[in-house]
């Protein structure tokens, strides 16, 4: 066999410059493996990685448990399609369900967020035979026709012209501006219930009961979409369901991003009055609910409860809250569990880019001021100490 010649970083940048479509600003990274909260750089460099790669390393970097379930299942069976029965997919459906709030009891699996989105969607118009779909100013929904049409942040709308007809924007947190626009041609309300993207906007528990009682005075569907803050990302296993949303379960929860630690993997989440109206070949997908995206999925669900991730995000959100007081630069801590923002008095780039250079990875937000972490729900209270020491050093 011939050695495998190792390309330095300028090699391999020039090489996806050349045969990519340049539609990413990239770090100056080639990751090259990934342990916990570590991903390290073909050059030997390791990086405290508190974005997770879009918030999609829930069970941090390469869980061996995952990696094992992905490896017996790829040596059994790559792929068949939802025309026969899997036991993998028998035990990821069985699994996600348990752990969802009561009323949630079926789910469809498809491959990423805007298509879990898109089918919830669906879901409500075939649901209740309306059309409309409200959604709020600063969501983000995902990039394909009907999810950027319900995308009502910067530019993101714009670029989905010509847009899906009925999509209508309420005010986040501002149940009037709901009421206003609830007729009875609309099928759903849909909201990530943090609005990440945004600069980890929050509402108040009230807007989440008051959105409730609407939808079921007008036979309106409620979607929470928690492609982010699902799987555990805010200490509980859903946005749905928590305290922090007033105990309130919506009709359907959509899911994607660490649902799969990695393997592209998407699902809605849904209640009876859903479940009960759909029929065969209403939705669809080719490869949704493959075996090796469906062992992922339990493996995934299997390492949040085995290692008792949902704990240490509540524990370690409250030390990094603590900790982070001793930064005087930081003027607002947004956000809850492992899904936070931190604002900054001032542009927060220069910040990213200096942490950056500490190797700690942040993630930045259309908010030019605040910085977001979303990382692996592993992510221990020494590493963010460590953190903290960087980013006073960042700021000095
Ligand atoms: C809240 C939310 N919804 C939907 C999406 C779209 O997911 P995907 O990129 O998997 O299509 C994202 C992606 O960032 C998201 O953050």
């Amino acid at each position: 066999m011939k050695p495998e010649t190792r390309k330095t970083f300028s090699e391999v940048a020039a090489l996806e410059e050349r045969f990519q479509l340049a539609t990413y600003k990239k770090m100056p990274i080639v990751a090259e493996r990934g342990e916990g909260v570590w991903l390290y750089a073909s050059n030997g460099e390791k990086y405290l990685d508190l974005y997770g790669g879009h918030a999609v390393a829930g069970t941090g970097h390469s869980h061996p448990h995952v990696v094992a379930a992905i490896r017996e299942q790829a040596g059994k069976l790559l792929f068949y399609s939802n025309l026969v029965y899997s036991d993998a997919r028998a035990r990821a459906s069985e699994h996600l369900v348990s752990v969802a709030p009561a009323e949630l009891t079926k789910a469809f699996f498809c491959n990423s967020g805007t298509e879990a989105n898109e089918n919830a969607m669906r879901l409500a118009r075939l649901t209740t035979g309306r059309e409309n779909v409200i959604t709020f100013s600063g969501g983000f929904h995902g990039r394909t026709a009907d999810a950027i049409s319900a995308t009502f942040l910067g530019k993101y709308r714009e670029l989905g012209k010509p847009n899906v007809p009925g999509h209508l924007a309420a005010e986040f947190g501002d149940i009037e501006s709901v009421r206003a626009l609830a007729d009875e041609k609309v099928a759903a309300i849909m909201l990530e219930p943090i609005q990440s993207m945004a600069g980890v906007r929050t509402a108040p528990t009230e807007f989440f009961r008051e959105l409730r009682t609407l939808c079921n005075e007008r036979g309106i569907v409620l979607i929470y979409d928690e492609v982010q803050t699902g799987v555990g990302r805010t200490g509980s296993w859903f946005f749905a369901g928590s305290e922090a949303s007033g105990g309130v379960v919506p009709d359907v929860i959509t899911l994607a991003k660490a649902l799969g630690s990695g393997i592209p993997v998407g699902a809605c989440l849904v209640n009876e009055r859903i479940s009960a109206g759909i029929k065969e070949n209403d939705l669809g997908t080719t490869f949704g609910g493959g075996m090796v995206a469906m062992a992922a999925v339990n493996a995934t669900l299997e390492v949040i409860e085995n290692d008792g991730l949902l704990a240490n995000v509540r524990t370690v959100e409250a030390h990094l809250r603590r900790r982070i007081r001793e930064v005087p630069q930081v003027a607002a801590v947004y956000g809850r569990g492992f899904l936070l923002g931190l604002e900054f008095q001032e542009n927060a780039a220069p910040v990213h880019q200096s942490l950056l250079e500490r190797k700690i990875i942040t993630g930045t937000s259309s908010d030019p001021k605040v910085l977001r972490l979303l990382p692996p729900l592993c992510l221990a209270a020494s590493e963010v100490d460590l953190f903290v020491a960087k980013l006073k050093e960042a700021l000095s």
